[in-house]
């Protein structure tokens, strides 16, 4: 058995997972290697889930009842649960949202409809990189169709990280809003925030972070990172699926116009006009994910009682591992990074000339589950002239044995395929 310094006690940690012990294909036991697209859940969150289903079940914010005060408290609960784990310093700059892509159209949309001196048009410009997800691409896309605005971006480097040498000329006195990835869901790339922040602060430009592949792995403190908008979902945090966050500066949120218009986002309605509720609401029209708040709150205090320092100790320790072994197989290209520093725990590689999609299913076959394609991240593979990868992601879950699991597996792919 591989011991690493910094590994947490999986085998604990393992038994709060259900799916981990799933069998698959001839009593293979899963090799879940695949946490980047979909982490999986602890019982923690399946039972609080169940529990609100069973005795708690109400709509928030209207009920005078015992049952819907205490939905309320529960939704409103895991706000605090997440404005604490954030650090944010008001809960009120929490938003829910049902994934990390509404949380970046949410901003693109609250920016899109502003006045001055938020106002984007056509003299002004949006700064994104070439290493985001899809996410973080389409929706100022969008905005810059709508309003003129002019669309640049940083470029990579052989090595899969963001080039920042002409920082000055991407990033100028016209940037309204610059949005970029924490954490590249492809390369793992874990990018230098400091250099973009002080640009940034420099032009007087928003900031915006989408955190989705940081969140569930590192201490995430948004007034340290300096950023206006930070974005993230439940999902690939132990949390269920449905729920993602907006964190926003309160001021900015006060300013903002609302995007969806509906119930509960509104103070007073007349047939010709209305206001709005303050934030958070005035971002939360209709009926929120308010069982998926309350598993995104499980989750994170799931997460909290094993320490994020501790998680992102082991991912690193599993990362090294598991770059240096993957290294060691013949014809395999790592795409991003090819050491363990400033790198999270999703790798991507090409084996030689053998499609991902060939290389997935035999991985599967023998139980291990990995994500292969685009990552809906496609600039990244056209950047570097492959169609896609197969990409490996760990968690705290993840084990040295499993790590080796995926490099025998990779040795009978070669061999599969001649
Ligand atoms: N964004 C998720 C991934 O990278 C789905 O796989």
């Amino acid at each position: 058995m591989t011991i690493l310094p910094g590994l947490l006690d999986t085998e604990a940690i393992r038994k709060d997972f259900p799916l981990l012990d799933r069998v698959v294909h001839d009593g293979k036991k899963i090799v879940y290697l695949d946490s980047a697209a979909t982490s999986q859940k602890p019982r923690q969150v399946l039972d609080a889930l169940n529990e609100y289903y069973e005795r708690h079940n109400a709509n928030v914010h209207r009920g005078v009842y015992t049952v819907a005060e205490e939905a309320t408290a529960l939704y409103e609960g895991a706000r605090d649960k997440v404005a604490a784990f954030i650090n944010a310093p008001s809960r009120d700059e929490v938003i829910f949202t049902k994934n990390a892509s509404e949380s970046l159209n949410l901003v693109a949309n609250m920016l899109g409809w502003a006045d001055e001196p938020y106002r984007v048009d056509h003299e002004t410009e949006i700064v994104i990189t070439e290493m985001e997800h899809h996410s973080n691409i389409v929706p100022w896309q969008l905005l810059s169709q709508r309003t003129g605005a002019k669309l640049k971006w940083f470029g990579l480097t052989d090595d899969g990280r963001l080039d920042l040498s002409n920082i000055d000329e991407i990033i100028t006195e016209k940037t309204k809003i610059v949005s970029f990835t924490l954490v590249s869901n492809l390369l793992g790339t874990v990018n230098p925030v400091e250099a973009i922040v002080r640009r940034a602060q420099e032009v007087g430009a928003l900031l915006c972070i989408d955190a989705s592949q940081a969140a569930p792995h590192m201490p995430l403190d948004v007034q340290a990172l300096q950023a206006d908008f930070v974005a993230f979902t439940g999902h690939k945090m132990c949390g269920p699926t449905g729920i993602g966050v907006l964190w926003g500066r309160q001021e900015l949120l006060e300013d903002l116009p609302p995007f969806l218009g509906g119930g509960e986002m509104i103070e007073t309605v007349s047939m010709h006009s209305s206001t709005y509720a303050p934030a958070p609401h005035k971002f939360e029209a209709g009926t929120p994910p308010i069982a998926q708040a309350v598993g995104l709150g499980a989750a994170v205090d799931y997460l909290s009682a094993i320490g994020m320092d501790k998680i992102a100790a082991h991912e690193h320790a599993i990362t090294e591992y598991a770059v240096k072994r993957l290294l060691e197989v013949p014809d395999l290209r790592i795409i991003g990074p090819t050491t363990a520093e400033d790198r999270g725990a999703a790798i991507s590689f090409t084996l030689g000339d053998i499609h991902p999609h060939d290389v997935g299913q035999v991985l599967d076959e023998q139980g291990i589950a990995v994500r292969v394609g685009h990552h809906c991240a496609r600039p990244v593979c056209l950047r570097y002239g492959i169609p896609a990868t197969t990409r490996a992601s760990f968690y705290l879950y993840s084990t040295p044995a499993e790590v080796d699991a995926l490099v025998d597996g990779l040795e009978h792919v070669r061999n599969f395929f001649g």
